[in-house]
């Protein structure tokens, strides 16, 4: 399955009593296996987890931790952007170079990067003074 199509149909169990905004990630992984994921909310954190970390966490727990792409689809009237947090933690599972495509159900498609999405990404490399 595409990961086109493995976002479209994750999206459909998203959990969203609250926004009603059904998102769903699909990402491959340096093996080539694929990772799902919906956004999960609930009554005390209405913003709930989002797709994408959730997808990061499916491929975290098959004891994978490098992701060679991301594709990311909600209905809405543009390609959503994914929150800052997800970028700072897509950055930490993929290099700047790793292709995300931002889709539409209606089938529009925004192609970007990790680097792209978060410039000046904060690294281990700040950390290190030697
Ligand atoms: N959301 C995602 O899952 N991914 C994004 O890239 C943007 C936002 C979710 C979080 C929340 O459940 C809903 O969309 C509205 O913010």
């Amino acid at each position: 399955m595409s990961l086109s199509d493995a976002a479209r149909a994750v999206r459909e169990n998203a959990y969203v009593p609250y926004s009603r905004f059904k998102v769903g990630a699909a990402m491959r992984s340096t093996s080539g296996a694929t990772h799902v994921g919906c956004n999960v909310e609930n009554v005390a954190y209405p913003e709930g987890t989002c797709a994408e970390a959730g997808a990061i966490a499916a491929m975290i727990a098959t004891g994978e931790t490098e992701i060679a792409e991301v594709y990311v689809i909600a209905d809405s009237p543009a390609p959503v952007p994914p929150c800052g947090g997800c970028r700072q933690k897509l950055a930490e599972f993929a290099k700047g170079d790793v292709k995300v495509t931002l889709a539409t159900t209606d089938g529009a498609e925004f192609v970007t990067t990790v680097a792209e999405l978060l410039p000046g990404a904060f690294g281990k490399d700040h950390m290190d003074r030697t």
